[in-house]
């Protein structure tokens, strides 16, 4: 049996639409799981909605309808939408909500409790509805004599309840060897610095219920509790892939090709729920903990983390809608070092889409297209080799691909686009118009656009887990699907290859990969 590749993402908040700081994570995840997957590797995406808690049970007071209905009508209406719109090609998308999870949280929790990891206690502390966590004192900053979360600046509430806890401190020591001797279980470094540190500084246990509300799931021995909504969370990742489920059973089986995950993409204002409290929760259940967790950085607006509840959350659509959504998949990740805080900035991204996207991209499929038509009449000439462009496609293979799978997406786009940038030197260099002019250059002109259209090849592989629609229309193009297949069965470790693209492949001029833009926006 082979292990699935298995990523997810945080399960998302629908007390709102998505921002384009959800999307950042879910494009990073997406891009992640294509390349798997070209690697040849089985894979399983997973994401989804985290849809219980006080945070979505009082927006839909407010808005004076039942929770399950707000929840309903955000994920059928927004939340699925806009995966669909970017192009998000997960395997399974979990609510926290659905029956599968639910029954699975109170088969963990009860085994965890006839284990003795869990205990009757009173809870007295800050609140911070916004994160849905127990606050420390001294994490609180002061606004108008007022004690406010960091993150969401808003007045904390103070919680004082009977509530069943989780004996999470005595996994401190467990947790700081498991990261001692698995560097890269927590990433990058000043992530895993920083939840060493925390947990060096000691932890308390944890309050995994409520009882002053009911929008949760149950504590299958208490029914004046609902559990803890991040612990009910944090349970997705495991309950979506069949957790609990007896070995033989369907649910069991999937369990075991998935279980542990490859990597948790989260934003950094989760970590330690992801890099101490969920690994806790495994240890204390026997199970595997996750290989990596992986905390990025945050959309910036304002120098402040982009947020709808302070209103600078702006929709992936009015992004979309202009540039284009490969163009919105490709930015974030070319632009910000994954891992850093980043500025989302309109100018940052016309003038990244002008130069590299229209100009070193597109333009480069266009001319090429086009040069095919007029020189070669659309059939692409005999093989040819340089030794200088098979070189430097090599080397942009290979970086590309430890890159990526290090989750350095920028280093993995430039790699790429660097090799973009070579073959369009080529064409300049060589000036096939100029060869042209004399029919005694007919082989050598021949010569320079096999390699340019077999560059893009090259480029069509390597680009389309970042931007698979373009790709696509590129793979068409280059007709490319007859002998080859699938543009999306093509191996990574093939693309390399030199002299794939067949002579007499029908090539046709593509529609302009990236328009020019609209200046008014
Ligand atoms: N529901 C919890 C996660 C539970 S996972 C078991 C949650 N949801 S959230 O909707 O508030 O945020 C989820 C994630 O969205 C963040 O961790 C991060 O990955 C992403 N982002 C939200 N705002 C962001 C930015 N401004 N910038 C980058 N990513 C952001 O927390």
């Amino acid at each position: 049996m082979t292990k699935s590749f298995y990523l997810t993402t945080p399960i998302y908040y629908v007390n709102d639409a998505p921002h384009i700081g959800h999307a950042y994570t879910t494009v990073a995840g997406d891009v992640l799981t294509r390349w798997h997957r070209q690697k040849g590797e089985e894979v399983w995406f997973l994401t989804g909605t985290d849809e219980h808690g006080q945070k979505i049970m009082r927006v839909a007071q407010e808005n004076n309808v039942d929770p399950q209905a707000w929840v309903d009508r955000l994920v059928r209406d927004s939340w699925k939408p806009n995966w669909e719109n970017l192009n998000i090609a997960n395997d399974d998308f979990i609510r926290t909500t659905e029956k599968r999870h639910t029954e699975r949280v109170q088969k963990f929790l009860q085994s965890l409790k006839d284990s003795g990891h869990i205990y009757a206690g009173k809870y007295e502390g800050p609140y911070c509805v916004g994160c849905e966590e127990f606050k420390l004192p001294a994490e609180l900053i002061e606004i108008n004599g007022e004690k406010c979360c960091p993150t969401h600046g808003k007045p904390v509430e103070l919680v004082n309840e009977n509530n069943w806890f989780f004996k999470l401190s005595a996994f401190t020591e467990k947790l700081l060897e498991h990261y001692r001797l698995n560097p890269d279980a927590c990433q990058p470094e000043s992530a895993r610095n920083e939840v060493v540190s925390f947990l060096e500084g000691g932890v308390s246990d944890l309050s995994i219920s409520r009882s002053t509300f009911d929008w949760g799931v149950q504590v299958p021995w208490d029914s004046d509790q609902v559990v803890y909504v991040w612990f009910d969370a944090l349970l997705n990742y495991a309950t979506a892939v069949g957790l609990t489920d007896s070995p033989d059973s369907e649910g069991g089986k999937k369990f075991a090709r998935t279980w542990p995950a490859d990597v948790h993409l989260v934003g950094k204002d989760i970590l330690r729920f992801h890099a101490v409290i969920w690994p806790a929760m495994l240890m204390a259940a026997g199970l595997d903990v996750p290989r990596k967790v992986f905390a990025h950085g945050w959309l910036l607006v304002g120098g402040e983390k982009m947020s709808k509840s302070k209103l600078t959350g702006i929709a992936p659509k009015e992004i979309t809608d202009h540039f284009g959504v490969d163009a919105f998949r490709y930015y974030f990740l070319r632009a910000i070092p994954f891992g850093s805080d980043g500025s989302f900035s309109w100018e940052d991204m016309s003038a990244r889409y002008t130069s590299e996207l229209a100009n070193d991209f597109g333009n480069l499929a266009s001319r090429s297209a086009a040069m095919i038509e007029k020189y070669c009449g659309g059939v692409l000439p005999a093989l040819s080799h340089d030794s200088d462009l098979q070189t430097a496609l090599h080397n942009a293979v290979s970086k590309a691909d430890s890159a990526i799978c290090a989750l350095d997406f920028q280093g993995g786009i430039v790699a790429i686009m660097d090799f973009c940038k070579k073959v369009n030197g080529y064409v300049t260099e060589k000036e096939p118009w100029i060869l042209a002019k004399e029919a005694s250059n007919q082989r050598e002109l021949e010569g320079v656009l096999y390699n340019t259209a077999e560059s893009l090849r090259a480029l069509a592989v390597l680009l389309h887990p970042v931007m698979p629609a373009t790709c696509e229309i590129l793979w068409q193009s280059l007709g490319a699907h007859e002998k080859l297949g699938e543009l999306s069965a093509q191996k990574i470790s093939d693309v390399a290859t030199w002299g794939q693209l067949p002579e007499g492949a029908k090539i046709s001029r593509t529609p302009v990969l990236f328009p020019r833009l609209e200046t008014s926006a």
